[in-house]
C-alpha cells in the first residue's frame, strides 16, 4: 500500500498516517456496516475509480490504475450466500466482455474454501514446502515464510515442476464448500458460460472464501487478468459487522482497454461507416447534419463530410473511411426530398426518398 506520514500544514495533521486506497471491497463492506444496509435486503453496489498500489510497475501493472467493480452483499436470508449469486455475477461478466467485443477471454475458476479449510491447507503446504523450498526462486523462499499460498503465483519456469507436486486447496474443501462449488459450476454449465478450473488460483487478498475467479486474456502478457473477484463471506464480521456473505469483482479498466485493442474485435468496435454523407455546395452542412442525426437514430453508422469538399474529395474520403455508401446532399436533393445513394463497391446509384434511407442502407 501507499502509506506515508502527513507533513501537514496544520499542526494537528502532522504525523497522521495516510494511505491511498488499494481496492474498494473492504470500503464497500465498511459502508454496508456503517449505513446498516442489511435493512435493504440484498445490495447490488458498484464503484468506478482510481486505486493505488506500491507495486513494481510493468506492462499492465501500474501504481495508479482504475477499477470498475461491483459487490453483491446482504443477509444470508436475502440469498447472498447462494451459489446462484456467484453464477449470476459470472454470467453478467461474460456478457459484458462479449458485448464489448472482447474475444478470447478465459474464466479461471477455483474454490478457496472456508477459513478452516484454508488453515489445514496452509499447514500441509508449509510442510510440503520445507524440503523443497531451498531449490526455489528467492521470491518463493520469502513467500514460503510470509504467505505460503502466494507460491502459486510464481511464474519462474524452473519452479513449476516443484509447484506441481504441492498440495492443492481443492483437496481440503469441506462438504459444504464442495457442494457450493459444484452448484456454481452446474449453473455456469447450464447457461453456457465456459470456464477452466484452476486450483492454483488463490488470489492476492486475504478475505476470500469459496468461489475465486479471474477472467484472463492471452494477449496481455504476464499481468493477464482483466478482472478478478470472489466471495468474502466472513469479511463483514472481521470488520465488526453482522454476518453478511458477499461476492464481487473488480475489472482493471486499463487492462480492459488493452484487451479490447488486442481482440479481433477492434474491427467491430471501430466500425466502418455504413454511409458517408457528402454535403454538396455552400449551405448544405446543416442539411447533411440533420440527415446524419436521423440516420444515427436508426443505428446507422455515419461519417460526415463538409460542404467545402468537392465531390471528388468526398468520394476519396468516403472510400478511405471504408464506407459502404455515399449519400449526396445537394440543394436539388433536399428540395425533392430524395437523395442520391451510391454503393461504393458496385458503383450502383439509386435515388431514395428521405423516409426510406435508413432502411435502404441497412438492407
Ligand atoms: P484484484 O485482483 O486485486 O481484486 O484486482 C482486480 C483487477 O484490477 C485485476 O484483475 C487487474 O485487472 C486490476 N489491477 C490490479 N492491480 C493492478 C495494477 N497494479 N495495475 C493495473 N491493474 C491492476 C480486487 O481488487 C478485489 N477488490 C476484487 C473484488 C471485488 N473481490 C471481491 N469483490
Amino acid at each position: 500500500m501507499f502509506t506515508w506520514e502527513d507533513r501537514g500544514r496544520a499542526e494537528s495533521d502532522k504525523g497522521n498516517s495516510l494511505t491511498l486506497r488499494p481496492e474498494n471491497t473492504a470500503g464497500v463492506v465498511r459502508a454496508y456496516i456503517e449505513h446498516k444496509l442489511w435493512d435493504r435486503g440484498l445490495n447490488k453496489l458498484y464503484y468506478i475509480g482510481p486505486q493505488f498500489r506500491r507495486e513494481r510497475p510493468q506492462k499492465g501493472r501500474y501504481r495508479q490504475f482504475y477499477q470498475i467493480g461491483a459487490e453483491v452483499i446482504g443477509p444470508a436470508s436475502a440469498g447472498s450466500e447462494s451459489p446462484a449469486r456467484d453464477a449470476e455475477v459470472l454470467e453478467m461478466l461474460a456478457t459484458v466482455l462479449d458485448r464489448l467485443g472482447i474475444t478470447g477471454w478465459n474464466l479461471e475458476l477455483n474454490s478457496v474454501g472456508c477459513p478452516n479449510d484454508r488453515a489445514a491447507f496452509n499447514t500441509a503446504l508449509k510442510k510440503a514446502l520445507e524440503p523443497v523450498v531451498a531449490n526455489m526462486c528467492a521470491d518463493c523462499q520469502r513467500r514460503a515464510v510470509t504467505n505460503p499460498l502466494r507460491v502459486f503465483d510464481c511464474k519462474v519456469p524452473a519452479d513449476q515442476p516443484i509447484i506441481d507436486t504441492l498440495p492443492r486447496i481443492s483437496q481440503f474443501l469441506d462438504e459444504a464448500c464442495r457442494t457450493h462449488f459444484a452448484a456454481v459450476k452446474e449453473i455456469l454449465t447450464k447457461v453456457g458460460v465456459p470456464f477452466t478450473l484452476n486450483d492454483r488460483l488463490v488470489r492476492g487478498l486475504d478475505y476470500y472464501t469459496r468461489t475465486a475467479f479471474e477472467f484472463t486474456h492471452g494477449a496481455l502478457g504476464a499481468q493477464n487478468a482483466i478482472l478478478g473477484g470472489g466471495r468474502y463471506d466472513g469479511l463483514s464480521e472481521a470488520l465488526g459487522g453482522p454476518a453478511a456473505p458477499g461476492i464481487g469483482f473488480a475489472i482493471g479498466e486499463d487492462r480492459l482497454v488493452m484487451s479490447l485493442q488486442e481482440s479481433a474485435c477492434a474491427e467491430s468496435v471501430l466500425k466502418k461507416p455504413d454511409v458517408y454523407i457528402a454535403p454538396l455546395g455552400a449551405g448544405m452542412n446543416p442539411e447533411a447534419a440533420l440527415l446524419a442525426r436521423e440516420l444515427r437514430r436508426h443505428d446507422v453508422v455515419v461519417d460526415l463530410g463538409d460542404e467545402t469538399f468537392r465531390l471528388k474529395k468526398s468520394f476519396e474520403t468516403a472510400t478511405k473511411a471504408g464506407a459502404k455508401y455515399i449519400l449526396i446532399v445537394g440543394g436539388n436533393e433536399v428540395e425533392a426530398g430524395a437523395f442520391a445513394l451510391k454503393n461504393l463497391a458496385t458503383g450502383e446509384q439509386i435515388s431514395v426518398p428521405r423516409a426510406q434511407l435508413a432502411q435502404k442502407i441497412q438492407e
